[in-house]
This record gives structure tokens, C-alpha cells and sequence, in this order.
């Protein structure tokens, strides 16, 4: 491994990457030094587990990502967009917000941009529901944990790739406002890549209902728009969907019975 006397790689310049110019277009390609050097996972079960991937998205990729119709063009454009961020990962630096209603696959496609990411390019990525972690923060201060602050949020402010899944789904305070933006603000000035996923848009449903800056603050807000690419999902439910085709699948298999009797 060819080193320079500041210990940086000669080859990436510590950068951990190469960029490679084919047909006029650049491809990032992750540098040898980078696999021995940060632990390049050697499979889906270290990926899943070094990530704190939720069971339920354990096998969410973008290979199960179907577009089906109505939205098929929205489902496409989002899932076209997170494929690129992943395949062209370094060359962007912005990250991705996913914002739409609940169910239209933004947790999959956000784990799926995780997953690519670690897979083709070893890079080391956090899942990080802002709720859970929100509470586990609150508790530090009203002495209720073991853990320190500093220990809950290393991990997200450091890992190269992290999720923050599900911002704005507690209710607006100075103090969440506070942790937000330092997450958010020391990620953005370290050039850390951030993936985001909300239910809340800029515009409020209808002219009623809070936006995305009324749940997380104005600074936090216009951070996040300068740092991320926004990815709006229309579609429809994804779990409401599975649960009817469930319920037909059921009425199948009790009327079978009948039909060969
Ligand atoms: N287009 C799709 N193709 C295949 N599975 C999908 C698709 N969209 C969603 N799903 C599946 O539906 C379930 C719900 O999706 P997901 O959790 O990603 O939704 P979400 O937009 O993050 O919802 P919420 O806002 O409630 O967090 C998951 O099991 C996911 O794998
Ligand atoms: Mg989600």
C-alpha cells in the first residue's frame, strides 16, 4: 500500500476513493486502502448488523422495489434517484430527503441506499430512527440511563452513511430543535452523507396541518435543504396494499374448499 509521509494513501489522497472518467462520465470506485483499512463488511449479515438495520427492512433492496401502477412514474423517479445517489457515491455532496405520506416505501428505499452503499462501496452506514434516539437523549439528561450523551450520538455524527428515519414525528421544542441541528449541522460541515426520511412535506395538507420547518425548526430546515436532494414519493399505502392482497389470499384459500367439493 503506497503511503505518504502524512500516513494518507497516495493513490485516493485519503479520500478512500478513486474517481474513473469512461464515455463522459465519472464513476466513483472504492480505493484499496479503504477495504483494509475501515473493515469493508464482508457480507448482507455484517452489513445488517454493523448498520442496526430493523428486522422488518432486513431485506428491503432496490431489486423488491416495485413501481406499480397508479404512481408508477413517482415510484420509478425515487427509486431511480436512490440507485444513481448510491452508484455515483462519493461524486454528490448532498444527501437524499424522502418525504411523502406513510407506507410509500421511503424506510426501503433510504436501507436500500445503505445497503448498496456498503455492499459495492464498503462504506460503513447507520440506521437511525430520530425518535428512538430523540427519547434515549431525553433520558441521558433526566439521569434515567447508563448511557452518556456522547455515547448515543458518536455513532451518528461520525458513521460516514447514516439514516435519520422519521424526523419531525415529535413535536417541535427549542431543545429538539438544539440536537437537531447540531447532528445535522457537524454531518454537513464534516461532508458526511445523510439520508433522510419524513411524512412531512413544505407544503401542509390542504393549507392545514403543520409542514416539515413548523415539526423541526427553520434551521434545521434550511440545513437539511441546502445538504439534501429532496425525493417526494406520492403514492399509495404499501401496508394497506399488503393487507388487502392478505385478505384476498385469505378468501382464496376458504373458498378453494367449496370449489372442489
Ligand atoms: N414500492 C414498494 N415495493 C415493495 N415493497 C414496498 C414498496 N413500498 C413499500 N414497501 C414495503 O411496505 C412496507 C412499508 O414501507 P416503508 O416502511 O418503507 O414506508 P414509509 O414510507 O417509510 O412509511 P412511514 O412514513 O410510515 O415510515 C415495508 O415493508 C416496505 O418494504
Ligand atoms: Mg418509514
Amino acid at each position: 500500500m503506497s503511503e505518504s509521509n502524512t500516513g494518507e494513501c497516495e493513490r485516493c489522497g485519503g479520500t478512500g476513493f478513486l474517481i474513473l472518467e469512461a464515455a463522459g462520465a465519472s464513476r466513483a470506485r472504492p480505493c484499496a486502502c479503504r477495504a483494509l483499512s475501515r473493515g469493508r463488511p464482508a457480507g448482507i449479515e455484517d452489513f445488517l448488523q454493523a448498520a442496526r438495520i430493523p428486522r422488518r427492512y432486513h431485506d428491503c433492496d432496490f431489486e423488491n422495489f416495485d413501481a406499480i401502477p397508479p404512481h408508477q412514474l413517482a415510484l420509478q423517479g425515487a427509486r431511480t434517484w436512490a440507485l444513481r445517489y448510491a452508484e455515483e457515491y462519493p461524486l454528490s455532496d448532498r444527501g437524499l430527503l424522502f418525504m411523502g405520506p406513510p407506507g410509500v416505501g421511503k424506510t426501503h428505499l433510504a436501507v436500500s441506499t445503505l445497503r448498496r452503499l456498503a455492499l459495492l462501496k464498503g462504506v460503513p452506514g447507520l440506521f437511525c430512527d430520530v425518535q428512538d434516539l430523540l427519547r434515549r437523549l431525553q433520558a441521558t439528561f433526566d439521569r434515567q440511563s447508563g448511557m452518556s450523551e456522547l455515547d448515543l450520538l458518536q455513532p451518528v455524527l461520525q458513521t460516514e452513511a447514516v439514516l435519520l428515519d422519521d424526523l419531525g414525528g415529535r413535536q417541535f421544542s427549542p431543545w429538539l430543535e438544539e440536537t437537531l441541528s447540531h447532528i445535522v449541522t457537524t454531518r454537513y460541515n464534516d461532508k458526511r452523507a445523510t439520508l433522510v426520511t419524513t411524512n412531512y412535506t413544505d407544503e401542509s395538507a390542504g393549507g392545514r396541518g403543520p409542514t416539515l420547518k413548523d415539526r423541526i425548526g427553520p434551521r434545521v430546515h434550511s440545513r437539511l435543504q441546502e445538504m439534501c436532494h429532496v425525493v417526494k414519493i406520492e403514492a399509495q399505502d404499501f401496508r394497506q396494499l399488503i393487507k388487502r392482497a392478505d385478505h384476498h389470499r385469505l378468501a382464496d384459500r376458504i373458498e378453494r374448499p367449496k370449489e372442489s367439493a
